[in-house]
């Protein structure tokens, strides 16, 4: 895997701070994660990945459960300072067919779920931006590593640094509504452009399972695929890691992985973040 060229300049790792003026049951962010939150915010359309080691996470966790959060619902002590990370960064935002409309999300793998394409899944999670083409799509997302797994990879891709690799004609394609997902029955989405304009700057959506509406659009969807599986680095969470993701620009997805399903997966926490405006 080649090194990524201004992807260096866009995967920042930072020491989290102490917990500030916490004791033992605070998890609360220090002074330079929040001022290089506030930076990233600021810098959306073209802040990259901030990855951050060492926050405060419960030294005593449950076990990762075994049915979906929204069935259990009690906090873990992390959810305040996230959200207040994540309000640093931009507006908290939620679905409410997402999680029950938790701004907190949990993450973890489920039996039930392990070949599908989601977060729980155990197969490979293809990179995608988060929730591309949906009306209200976040601008960046944040995740808090509590249990980690170091089977597993999380996969990062800037597109900004494949567009610089693609030519012109391939560029003004990818920016046509040409781009959209086969329904069950064969029928597509109504196409999409996978680039657009956001304030001023590019945006992408993008899934790898998007299909092009029209031959002359498969060789540019080809040469994005083809440049995002060159470029791509693999991130290992830890316990206590926590990302920033710039979801103008930013694809990610997951390495596949053999979950144990007994309490000692990994289990992240997710918080989906709209740009101030
Ligand atoms: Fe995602």
């Amino acid at each position: 895997m080649p090194e990524p060229g201004p992807h260096r300049r866009a995967l920042l790792t930072l020491p989290a701070d102490t917990a500030v003026g916490g004791d033992e049951r605070s998890y609360g962010l220090g002074p330079e994660l929040a001022r290089a939150a506030t930076r990233f915010g600021r810098t959306l359309g073209e802040a990259g990945l901030l990855h951050v080691t060492g926050v405060r996470v419960p030294p005593v966790l449950p076990p990762t459960p075994d049915r979906p959060y929204a069935e259990l619902g009690h906090p873990i002590g992390t959810e305040s300072p996230l959200l207040a990370l994540a309000s640093l960064v931009g507006e908290v935002i939620s679905f409410a067919d997402w999680h029950a409309g938790a701004r907190v999300q949990n993450l973890y793998p489920l039996r039930g779920e392990a070949s599908r394409q989601n977060a729980s899944n155990a197969v490979y999670l293809e990179m995608h931006t988060e929730t591309a083409f949906r009306p209200n799509t976040p601008d960046a997302l944040v995740l808090l590593c509590l249990r980690a797994d170091e089977r597993v990879g999380t996969l990062v891709c800037d597109l900004l640094d494949v567009w610089a690799g693609l030519d012109p004609g391939t560029r003004r394609a990818l920016a046509e509504p040409a781009f959209a997902f086969r329904l069950p029955g064969g029928t597509l989405t109504e196409p999409k452009p996978v680039a657009s304009q956001w304030r001023g700057r590019l945006r992408f959506n993008y899934a790898e399972a998007l299909c092009a509406a029209g031959e002359e659009y498969e060789r540019p969807l080809r040469a994005l695929r083809a440049g995002i599986e060159e470029r791509t680095v693999t991130v290992t969470l830890r316990t206590g890691d926590l990302l920033l993701i710039d979801n103008t620009h930013l694809v990610h997805g997951r390495t596949a992985y053999r979950p144990r399903y007994d309490g000692t997966d990994r289990w992240l926490q997710r918080c989906l973040i709209r740009a101030a405006a």
